[in-house]
């Protein structure tokens, strides 16, 4: 039976329940003399039922009291009209009931159909969100544990509750698995997510009105270095004074000579960098942090780098080492290129230990998500094993998907260097529409992309929902398997929506069945249960 059929049957028989069970209570509620001793939910329809009840009592009584003769023929009329609205409110309430009740178990039994139909959709779409990834099946078994209804307050062995005699061995194993992937003298793995990551390293290393240099959002930064005016995480959260980094257009990166200069006029106007924060969600070359590392340091200002989207890329040796090229600390995500479920971690040196792990808690969070660090544990052993050889596969597919789309027409940037050498490539669509109806329409044929900002976007009045760019990565079309060849496949698809403007439901059934071949998880110990199978526990 289909996940659907099923549903629709189950949903079928509660009804007939919640029906029957309405039934019996309707009969048990229209006894009118029950009205007097039953306990009505509703405190409005308790007064109503008890001020029925005794005029129907009252009425009785004088029906009995011979002798009065208009009495006894009005009465008994009033008595079968007093009826009559008992009945109507007491059925009224009733359905109220009924539909009440249904309605909760639909919407509960609705939900699990969305999930089921979401789990269903990814099994027949190209994912290529460059911040998504898909978690082995050991690291979804490991979420669902009851790690995640306990609370760990602090630091492991110095927690704030009981209970945390197995946490705290896993948590002072992923901190140990973090630091050999990364080889870093300190790791914290209590950050919930790259937003709190990046929250807790700038309360370590800098104070309200400091200045931070970091990319625009057009140029590839992150809204959590985005201005104030923005409502950016640095300027509207943490009170800094947001600078941005100057971008070089063509080479899709940080312009090392202009970042120098720029450090320099905030310096001479009073206002130097406290931290500068290297890293971007459009993130395709490494950026220069050996470069720029002098001039930083040289204004005492603290050298951050957000590994958010390239955390698995460095993890498994095939992008820059920012701690070895001069990053005081290291901010990330950890189910990106990092393909463990959806956490955060920060990554430094022993001498800025404490005030990072204070910034952590009590500073940004309380409890940490413990099942999410039980699975980053797993997903750090999967990344010993097999990182080297997942990382160098995916910077291969994404330069060969980057090819196929050049090949096919596509403009994609930086082709003097190769598109990129990580997860991700960008894509100038104006000559064929807007980022916006362009990831809508390739969404139609289940090939899921995103809208981007390109650098000079903003400038030529461009509106950040209709952009002139689209972003593809390929971290979770490498983890099902996919190679070179593959990317040509896509890289056609793509083509077949944009350029021939095929019909979507035409281009949808033909990738539907090209990923009938790639529903297992790859560069993992072991994947019995494919990769968006639907796992009921019920
Ligand atoms: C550069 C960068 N930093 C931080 C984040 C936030 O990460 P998270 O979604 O884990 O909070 C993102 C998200 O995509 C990102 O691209």
């Amino acid at each position: 039976m289909t996940p659907v059929l099923e549903e629709n049957v189950s949903q079928r028989a509660h009804h007939y329940q919640s029906y029957c069970k309405c039934d019996k209570d309707f009969r048990a509620h229209f006894d009118p003399f029950s009205l007097l001793f039953k306990e009505p939910q509703q405190p409005r329809a308790r007064s109503g039922h008890w001020r029925l009840a005794f005029f129907l009592l009252f009425a009785q009584l004088e029906t009995l009291n011979a002798g009065r003769c208009v009495t006894s023929t009005i009465i008994p009329i009033i008595n079968v009209m007093l009826a009559q609205r008992v009945f109507i409110f007491e059925r009224d309430n009733l359905m109220q009931k009924v539909k009440s009740m249904a309605t909760f178990r639909d919407e509960y039994d609705h939900v699990f159909s969305l999930l089921q139909q979401h789990h269903k959709w990814f099994q027949e779409s190209i994912p290529l969100i460059a911040s998504e990834n898909v978690p082995s099946p050991a690291v979804r078994e490991a979420i669902v544990t009851d790690f995640g209804n306990r609370y760990a307050e602090g630091w492991p062995g110095e927690r704030v509750y009981a209970g945390c005699r197995f946490i705290d061995q896993v948590e002072f194993k992923c901190i140990e698995l973090m630091k050999r992937l990364f080889n870093a003298e300190f790791v914290d793995v209590r950050p919930i997510s790259g937003v709190v990551a990046n929250l807790a390293v700038y309360t370590a290393f800098a104070e309200p009105g400091d200045t931070l240099l970091a990319l625009s959002i057009p140029s590839g930064g992150h809204i959590t270095s985005g201005k104030k005016e923005l409502g950016g995480t640095a300027g509207a959260v943490k009170g800094l004074n947001v600078e941005y980094l100057p971008l070089d257009y063509k080479e899709l990166n940080i312009d090392v000579d202009k970042a120098k200069s720029k450090i320099q006029e905030l310096a001479a106007k009073g206002k130097p960098p406290k931290f500068v924060m290297f890293g971007a969600s459009v993130f395709p070359f490494p950026h220069p942090v050996k470069e720029l590392a002098e001039a930083v340091h040289s204004v005492n200002a603290t050298i951050g780098y957000d590994a958010a989207h390239v955390a698995g890329l460095i993890a498994g040796g095939q992008f820059q080492d920012p701690l070895r090229e001069g990053a005081d600390v290291v901010s990330l995500s950890t189910h990106k290129t990092f393909f463990g479920p959806q956490h955060g971690g920060i990554l430094s040196w022993e001498k800025y230990a404490e005030k990072i792990k204070k910034a952590t808690f009590p500073g940004m969070v309380s409890n940490h998500h413990l099942h999410a660090v039980a699975g980053l544990t797993i997903a750090c052993a999967e990344m010993l094993e097999f990182g080297k050889e997942y990382a160098g596969q995916i910077v291969k597919n994404a330069k060969a998907l980057a090819q196929a789309l050049h090949e096919r027409g596509l403009n994609v940037l930086a082709e003097h260097k190769g598109f990129t050498q990580s997860h991700v490539i960008l894509i100038d669509i104006t000559k064929h529409g807007d980022g916006g109806t362009i990831e809508e329409t390739l969404e139609k044929a289940n090939v899921i992309i995103n809208r981007n900002l390109l650098p000079w976007d903003i400038k030529v009045g461009r509106h950040f929902m209709h952009p002139g760019g689209i972003r593809m990565g390929v971290s979770e079309v490498t983890r099902l398997g996919m190679k070179p060849p593959e990317m040509a496949e896509i890289a056609e698809f793509v083509k077949r929506v944009i350029i021939d403007k095929e019909p979507v439901e035409k281009v949808k059934t033909d990738v539907t069945e090209f990923r009938r071949d790639y529903q297992k998880v790859h560069y993992c110990f072991e994947n019995a249960t494919e990769a968006y199978k639907y796992i009921k526990i019920r």
